[in-house]
């Protein structure tokens, strides 16, 4: 973080005493103006809800440019890695800096390996749901339930036991989540077999059983592993911000994720791919393509609170670079797999063309996002809408755990605690209840 030789100045019309607020720029990117000490010089918060225009921390893991469409991890170009890596060293490369070289790689894949297995006891956390359970609501248990297991031997003081937790928590999500569906489904679930890929062995034990020999798909598995690459993290977003606020006071790693999986799941959110599949099958109720007109009307008027699910974002206010990465993976699944006249991929096509022609969408700088392709691609792999975003919480667990563990490795870190405009009532007193 570099000091700017530019320094803000704060003046106040009713001659308040004006302060100077010191600038720092970053490597790339909008320079930020330091307001640390303007309550204490002030008596002043400022207010930004939503966070439009607030940066809460320094970092060096994620880099958005919106207007340009630019996501790199650690400096990488998503495409580049994308299209030259697979998931486990994009993992590397978030929690490390850097990608692995091949003994690196060995090592890394080794220990993850070392970890996919989940204890016994797991299965009876499963048990106390429903089986028509959203996969959200138990992943959002079950990871949290993580914390009982590792409570006693995690001090995120020691930068050994945050490396565990991630390692642990990197390995156990493909096998919570697979377990997950497979108790929605009635089915027994599937032990990791180590010898497979990340990806490949995710695939085994979402889509095997016990009584016949399971055959990858190799196009299904590289297409699920550039889902995972594509949603492995995108700076301080929702669920992020989320997992750095709870990890700030302290807590155990696998609680403060598990946060993240609660916020995730929200449709403004890493819900939006099941809100976007959803809603692509209610146009198709409505009658398909013809019906797109009908539809866009209802998202156009204001009282109807429909939106435009996977279209979108606060800080792509040009395309999604994931979008455009996810739509070639949807060719190329539905291709493999003779789905090309899948009937909700075309609507997806004819919708995002009407969309990006229409004044309303471009006026508003709305283009799809990364949740508008990833769910049909899912859906041709076979994932069941209801597990997508548990699936967005698989990818986006090495984000949430290289950014915690950025933040707890600063010794500057505080735990979070913003303010408030207050709009309550002035200080009253209580009555006697005769008199209320
Ligand atoms: C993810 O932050 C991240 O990085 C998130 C994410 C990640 O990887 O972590 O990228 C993952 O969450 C992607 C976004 C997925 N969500 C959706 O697809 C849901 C639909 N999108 C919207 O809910 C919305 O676009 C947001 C939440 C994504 C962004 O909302 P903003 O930035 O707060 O913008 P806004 O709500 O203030 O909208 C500005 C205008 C408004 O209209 P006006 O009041 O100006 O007339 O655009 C309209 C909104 O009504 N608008 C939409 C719309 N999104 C915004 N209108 C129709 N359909 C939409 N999808």
């Amino acid at each position: 973080m570099t000091p700017s030789d530019v320094k803000a100045t704060l003046s106040f019309s009713d001659g308040s005493p004006s302060m100077d607020l010191p600038l720092y720029k970053g490597n790339i990117g909008p320079d930020v103006i330091d307001i640390r000490k303007l309550y204490g010089q002030t008596g002043k918060f400022t207010y930004d809800p939503g966070f439009l225009s607030t940066a809460s921390c320094n970092s060096t893991i994620t880099y958005i440019d919106g207007d340009k469409g630019e996501l790199l991890y650690r400096g990488y170009p998503i495409e580049q890695l994308a299209k030259n890596c697979d998931f486990l060293e994009t993992c590397h490369l978030l929690l490390y800096g850097d990608l692995p070289d091949a003994a690196q790689r060995v090592d890394f894949t080794a220990r993850v390996s070392n970890h996919t297995m989940v204890h016994e006891q797991m299965q009876f956390f499963l048990r106390g749901f429903r089986r028509d359970a959203h996969p959200m609501a138990i992943m959002t248990g079950l990871v949290g339930a993580l914390s009982a297991f590792y409570h006693d031997s995690t001090d995120i003081n020691n930068p050994e036991h945050r490396e565990i937790a991630a390692i642990r928590l990197i390995a156990k999500m493909p096998t919570l989540v697979a377990m997950a569906y497979k108790y929605t489904c009635g089915q027994p679930y599937m032990y990791p077999k180590n010898k497979l890929s990340y990806s490949a062995n995710f695939m085994q034990m979402m889509f095997a059983n016990p009584c016949e020999e399971y055959v990858q798909n190799d196009v299904l598995v590289r297409a699920m592993d550039r889902i995972f690459i594509l949603h492995a993290d995108h700076e301080q977003n929702a669920s992020t911000s989320t997992v750095r606020l709870c990890g700030s006071s302290g807590t155990n790693p696998f609680a403060a994720i598990a946060a993240g999986v609660a916020c995730l799941w929200g449709p403004a959110h890493g819900g939006a791919n099941e809100a976007c599949l959803n809603m692509l099958g209610d146009i198709q109720k409505m009658g398909g393509v013809e019906k797109i007109g009908e539809f866009i009307k209802q998202v156009k008027d204001k009282n109807s609170n429909v939106k435009l699910m996977g279209f979108g974002h606060r800080v792509y206010k040009n395309y999604d670079p994931r979008a455009t990465l996810m739509r070639e993976t949807c060719h190329e699944v539905l291709g493999a797999l003779g789905l090309h006249d899948d009937p909700l991929f075309k609507l997806a096509m004819a919708l995002e063309k009407i969309a990006l022609e229409d004044d309303y969408f471009v006026s508003r700088k709305l283009y799809p996002n990364v949740d508008f392709y990833s769910g049909i691609v899912q859906r041709a792999i076979g994932i069941p809408v209801p597990l997508f975003t548990a699936v967005f919480a698989l990818a986006r667990t090495v984000g949430w755990i290289a950014q915690l563990n950025e933040m707890i490795g600063d010794p500057e870190y505080k735990i979070g605690r913003p303010r408030q405009l207050y709009v309550g009532a002035a200080q009253r007193n209580v009555l006697p209840i005769a008199q209320r």
